[in-house]
């Protein structure tokens, strides 16, 4: 888990090895006093650059949210694969972000 600190801490990321040579970036925020400021595009251009001699494709997982996808698609990653119905299968209770229901898991990967 790594911390961005300028200050007081800014965002927070978890960072794990999925085999295959694949780096996961996972629960990545920034506080939200301090979005749209570049902290998230740091943390994750930060830890593609540390893990880049170990791992050969970073990748993320997030629900089909207006709020994620543009974020992770500016930052360099592209629609790789879906997990159909994930948010249906693995939570109790419905998820909306943006007024819509997440269903999907969607996978993005980036080059290095
Ligand atoms: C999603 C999140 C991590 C983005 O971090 P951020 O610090 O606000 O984003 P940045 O300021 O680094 O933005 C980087 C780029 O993404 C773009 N971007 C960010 N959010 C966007 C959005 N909702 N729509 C379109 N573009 C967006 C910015 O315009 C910027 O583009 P640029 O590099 O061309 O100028 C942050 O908003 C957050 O913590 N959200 C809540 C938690 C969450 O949803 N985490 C994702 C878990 S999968």
């Amino acid at each position: 888990m790594f911390v961005l600190e300028d200050v007081g801490i800014r965002a927070e990321c978890v960072a794990t090895d999925e085999g295959n040579g694949v780096l996961e970036l996972k629960t990545l925020a920034v506080e939200p006093a301090f979005q749209g400021k570049g902290y998230g595009k740091a943390m994750a251009d930060f830890l593609v650059q540390t893990y880049k001699e170990q791992y050969t494709v970073p990748q993320v997982g997030t629900g089909d949210s207006p709020s994620t996808i543009p974020f992770y698609e500016a930052c360099g990653f592209h629609r790789h694969h879906l997990v159909k119905d994930f948010f249906i299968d693995h939570y109790d209770h419905p998820i909306h972000e943006c007024g819509m229901r997440l269903v999907d898991m969607v996978y993005l990967q980036r080059k290095l």
